[in-house]
């Protein structure tokens, strides 16, 4: 098998040395001052690794970049919380910040998009539109709580925190019974496709990695980095029994016996809530060597993220376990074969595996009789705080926006008139008003031009112009980029150029052929589905503000 890994890696494999610890020491590094060459020197020699490995990672995350006060704050600066106070509160925050002697950085979704504008003082949230004066200590502090309904006669994904379903119930009923056939059969006849974003059957994803001899791998992908999409933060805070249950139920179906619950940087309290949620699982016998004396063994550590939106792309995450760059791979081969220290793996996302209990008790056909033809089952979608009932809502398949958007989300608050909807995150697309009707699923929105991406709908009304939008698309893509390949590294550096060069106005028509010329290269010939996605929400939004942008 050939496979292209870096020199330093190669080199860990010779001596047997994993650097799953690089990430936790320099983060430990960052938060006393900024990271210097003695911390890179200290972390590599404690952890007997070669300094280029250190130094790598030290460079590429954004939580590693900089210095801070002892009290820092994360401003919010994502599509949610742009969309509830057209950018206002990010000079506001800054300049409470610094009044209170905090340093302060801007950060692309905190998870409160259905309350936002937010900030992260420390670990502690300030949410809403007086979030400047909570930083600045003149205003109650606000942390609301995820709202979230079912829409659906028998939720599937959020059965334990609507219904009350008991967590673990089925891990112990196919423990018994050859598991993880079971489970690989039932997600079979389910249809459950991936739902961080590309879609892919995910019981054929496990029969890949079941098909491999030896140590194998779970992930459980919970870097959830769409502004707009807070499902996952949902589930990990609220419900993270039902997440490790999951994840235990697809290690059983691919074979692995240790599993890492990978939670980004910017949920602090899911990281937290899932380190309890597995002590307990371990403590009760769920979790462990011989699991409830089945002879099935299976562990999960929880890994936190230094903050990278690809780092949510599975390469690029199985670097950052590694304490590497999150720098994306070509594929094949996919981590089925070669993953997480050379070993098959697979990666889920945290909504996937949160489907799974429900999937094994009631049976993979139950789970297909919802939704539509090529999108089976339900799904999570997240309403920003621009709707009058934001949170999330679990529905069917084939729902249409316009149900979403109108019945549960109850249309704009204010009465304010609604210009577009992005949808499915960064990468996914905007929608006007009149295309609200197409039905949610991977094959209705395709047809449309934009992808389900993880589910957020993101609304924004008159006060964002499209300039702004624009602007606000080629930033993203310029400030989170992994620079691996050069046509989104300068890609999105040039449209951000163009964007910013069009200032409120139109773009001149010889920019808008370079702009085009520019999304183009992109999606044809960049590496990973980052750069590759790029035009979707370009052109999109170039249709909906024709004339305007
Ligand atoms: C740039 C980029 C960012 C991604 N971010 C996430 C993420 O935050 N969460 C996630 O589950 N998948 C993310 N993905 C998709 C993962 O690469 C992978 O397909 C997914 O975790 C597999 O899980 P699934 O099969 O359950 O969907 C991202 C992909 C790309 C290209
Ligand atoms: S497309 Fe962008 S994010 Fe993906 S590998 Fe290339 S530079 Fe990195
Ligand atoms: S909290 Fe700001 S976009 Fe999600």
């Amino acid at each position: 098998m050939t496979v292209r890994r870096q020199a330093v890696v190669q080199f860990e494999r010779r001596y047997g040395r994993r650097g799953q610890d690089v990430l936790a020491q320099l983060g430990e590094a960052a938060r006393a001052n900024a990271i210097d060459p003695g911390d890179v020197d200290r972390v590599a020699a404690e952890l007997g690794l070669p300094r280029a490995h250190v130094n790598g990672a030290a460079s590429f995350y954004s939580d590693l970049q900089g210095d801070r006060s002892e009290r820092h704050v994360r401003v919010c600066t994502g599509a949610a919380c742009f969309a509830a106070s057209a950018g206002a509160h990010l000079g506001e925050c800054e300049a409470a910040a610094a009044a209170g002697s905090a340093s302060s950085e801007r950060v692309y979704c905190l998870g409160y998009c259905y309350g936002g504008p937010a900030a992260l003082d420390g670990d502690t949230p300030r949410v809403g539109p007086d979030v400047a004066a909570q930083i600045e200590g003149t205003a109650e502090y606000c942390d609301p709580e995820i709202p979230y309904a079912v829409a659906v006669d028998d939720p599937v994904v959020l059965a334990r925190l609507a219904r009350g379903a008991e967590p673990w119930a089925s891990w112990r009923a196919v423990l018994g019974r050859d598991g993880g056939q079971t489970v690989l059969d039932q997600a079979l006849a389910s249809g459950l496709r991936g739902r961080g974003g590309a879609g892919f059957p995910a019981a054929r994803k496990w029969q890949a990695a079941a098909e491999m001899a030896g140590q194998r791998y779970l992930i459980a992908n919970g870097d959830e980095g769409d502004p707009g999409s807070f499902a996952d933060r949902l589930l990990m805070e609220r419900d993270p029994h039902g997440v490790l249950e999951g994840m235990a139920l697809a290690a059983l179906a691919c074979g692995a016996t240790h599993g890492y619950a990978y939670v980004r940087s910017e949920y602090p309290r899911a990281s937290a809530a899932m380190r309890k949620a597995v002590a307990e699982a371990r403590a009760a016998g769920a979790l462990s060597q011989d699991a409830h004396g089945s002879g099935v063994d299976f562990d999960v550590d929880v890994f936190d993220g230094a903050r990278s939106y690809v780092a949510g792309e599975e390469t690029s995450l199985i670097h950052s376990i590694e304490g590497l760059r999150g720098s994306v791979l070509a594929r094949p081969p996919f981590p089925t074969e070669n993953g997480l220290f050379d070993r098959p793996t697979v990666v889920n996302n945290v909504e996937t595996l949160s489907a799974l209990p429900w999937i094994v008790e009631h049976g993979g056909d139950a789970y297909s009789a919802l939704g539509t033809d090529e999108s089976k089952g339900t799904k999570l979608v997240c309403l920003n705080e621009r709707f009058q009932r934001p949170g999330v809502y679990e529905v069917e398949f084939g729902t249409s926006l316009r149900t979403i958007c109108d019945e549960l989300g109850g249309g704009l608050r204010d009465g304010a008139r609604m210009r577009c909807v992005q949808v499915g995150g960064p990468l996914g697309g905007f929608l006007g008003p009149a295309a609200l009707d197409v039905p949610l699923s991977f094959e209705g929105l395709a047809a449309q031009g934009v992808d389900l991406g993880h589910g957020g709908l993101v609304a924004f009304d008159e006060r964002v112009s499209g300039a702004d939008l624009l602007r606000h698309v080629w930033r993203f893509a310029a400030d989170e980029s992994c620079g691996t390949c050069f046509p989104c590294r300068i890609g999105s550096q040039r449209g951000h150029e163009l964007a910013d060069r069009a200032g409120d106005g139109p773009l001149t028509s010889q920019d808008a052929v370079l702009q085009e010329q520019l999304i183009e290269t992109m999606g044809e010939a960049s590496l990973c589905a980052f750069g590759r996605s790029i035009p979707s929400p370009v052109r999109t939004l170039m249709a909906i503000y024709a004339g305007e942008i």
